[in-house]
């Protein structure tokens, strides 16, 4: 069978079970396997497909169908244009993230600029702007050890100096910041019914479910930061859907609420609040 003979294959039989995006779902798996980019995948698409490569795919394909998230299958997500690893003890990076690091971008830094990433994940926040920023001081938390080891892994491949630390919140730090950012867990449990199976079965609880009630970590990290951040510091928060009014409504008269980051759908992303001068 040729590569195009498999791959027509492939995208049929994920698409006759419902898999979202079944042709570059099958592109992104037969591009894994081959060891090869997309180009190259259609530029030798007469070419036979290696038994062993097949069969490698064919089991690949059985996960994705079970639900497993292509990116968890080939171990790797792309963020603001580099490649973080990905398993199932982080939450894949999405698109919307991206915000947070152009709010931070966008604000003018020092040389010492210093940056605490809260939730970090895979660290594809912290990581980010410890590259974009390279004379910044980076450090990064999580709760979850082995989601810090491939945080720590991620920095390491990509050349990224950012200190990690495991905590609960901010609760192990008295240092200033110029910056708190996180993209905190925020879906209600009550929410977890109207998850994608992909996300609710396969991505880890800590990241995606309020631990407490509704909007309990936004108040952490409110209450923790107003401390942790320098005079005219900035706290940037990714929301969820339609939680813009209710996380707004716990930045007190501590705080100078500025204006809310939104995509170009005008989609509020990420809520951004400075501490007074
Ligand atoms: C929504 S994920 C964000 C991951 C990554 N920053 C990103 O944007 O892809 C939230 C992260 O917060 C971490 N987390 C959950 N509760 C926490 C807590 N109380 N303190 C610190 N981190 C926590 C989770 O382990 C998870 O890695």
């Amino acid at each position: 069978m040729t590569i195009r003979e498999a791959l027509l294959d492939a995208s049929h039989r994920l698409e006759l079970q419902r898999v979202p995006h079944p042709r570059r779902c099958a592109e992104v798996l037969f591009s894994h396997f081959l060891n090869v980019d997309k180009t190259y995948l259609y530029s030798h698409d007469d070419e036979p497909l290696p038994p062993a490569i097949c069969e490698k795919i064919e089991n690949a394909i059985g996960e994705r169908i079970s639900g497993v998230p292509v990116q968890y299958i080939v171990g790797h997500q792309e963020f603001y244009g580099r490649d973080f690893l990905v398993n199932p003890s982080v939450l894949i990076p999405r698109p919307e993230t991206e915000h947070i690091i152009e709010a931070v971008l966008e604000t003018g830094h020092s040389p010492n600029t210093r940056i605490i990433d809260v939730g970090t994940g895979s660290g594809c926040i912290g990581t980010t702007l410890a590259l974009e920023l390279p004379h910044s001081s980076v450090f990064a938390a999580d709760i979850s050890e082995a989601a810090l080891q491939t945080a720590k892994q991620n920095a390491q491949r990509l050349g990224a100096c950012v200190a990690f630390v495991c905590m609960d919140v901010l609760d192990a730090v008295s240092d200033h910041f110029d910056f708190v950012v996180s993209n905190p867990p925020y879906v209600p449990r009550r929410d977890a019914g109207s998850l994608q199976r992909e996300v609710r079965d396969h991505e880890p609880h800590v990241a995606l479910f309020d631990p407490g009630d509704d909007l309990a970590i936004y108040r952490r990290l409110i209450q923790s930061a107003i401390n942790l951040l320098k005079p005219g510091g900035r706290l940037i928060m990714e929301i969820g859907f339609a939680m813009e009014e209710s996380v707004l409504s716990l930045i007190d008269g501590s705080w100078n609420a500025l204006p809310t980051r939104r995509d170009l759908q005008g989609i509020p992303r990420a809520v951004v609040a400075q501490k007074p001068l």
